[in-house]
């Protein structure tokens, strides 16, 4: 399995020609569908996690106007281009970070996004109480993946030789639960690609 630090040297290798690589079409078709699904408040202050190279929440700052947005990721190169093409200064910021720890204080955001980067983290359930402890009570959390249908039942799926794990909709269900947050619903976006909405529970 990559270690952390080989992983984040793949993103930076990766980032000058993520936006031009075919799955990352794939990507922002599915960010499309995405918002269909999302529902944000007034002036709504939202973290993309593992934000890669910003495209949705240039997305969602164009459909919401006042929507103020942090991008955080671990890799520079992919940092680089989201600030790059950054459409939205300066209701759109970007910073480095790791997902676990996250660098931000309890309850700050109305809303959590995180799509195709949940099956990199090492340590997931770590990740998942990180999102509950900075989203406001009653904000949601969009989680975007690809998924399996094979029920893993209780704990993760297996590690991929790539070092990613692909979660099915029950196990997404149970962590996001035992992370503190109630499932609303899955919906299926594009092909497996699967939305997992959550709710902190307040
Ligand atoms: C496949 S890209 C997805 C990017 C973006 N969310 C999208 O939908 O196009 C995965 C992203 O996760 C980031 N990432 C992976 N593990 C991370 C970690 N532990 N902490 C922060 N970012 C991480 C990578 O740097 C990369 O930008």
């Amino acid at each position: 399995m990559n270690s952390p630090n080989s992983k984040q040297q793949l993103f930076d290798r990766w980032a000058p020609f993520y936006d031009f690589w075919i799955p990352s079409i794939l990507y922002q078709a599915t960010h499309q569908r995405l918002l269909e699904y999302v529902e944000l408040p007034e002036d709504p202050n939202v973290l993309d996690l593992s934000c890669g190279t910003g495209r949705l929440l240039n997305r969602l700052a164009a459909a919401y106007p006042s929507l103020q947005g942090t991008g955080l990721d671990f890799s520079a190169a992919m940092l680089r281009q989201a600030r790059r093409s950054n459409r939205h200064r300066p209701r759109l910021i970007f910073v480095q970070g790791q997902a676990a720890p996250l660098r931000f204080t309890d309850r700050q955001f109305d809303a959590i996004f995180n799509t195709f980067s949940f099956l990199h983290y090492p340590e997931p359930q770590q990740v998942l109480a990180e999102i509950c402890r900075v989203l406001r009570p009653d904000g949601t959390f969009y989680w975007v993946d690809p998924t399996t249908n094979a029920s893993t039942g209780v704990g993760y799926s297996p590690v991929t030789p790539n070092g990613m794990r692909v979660y099915s909709p029950e196990v997404r269900q149970q962590m996001g639960t035992q992370a503190g947050m109630k499932h609303i619903r899955h919906e299926y976006l594009i092909g497996k690609n699967l939305l997992s909405m959550f709710v902190k529970v307040s």
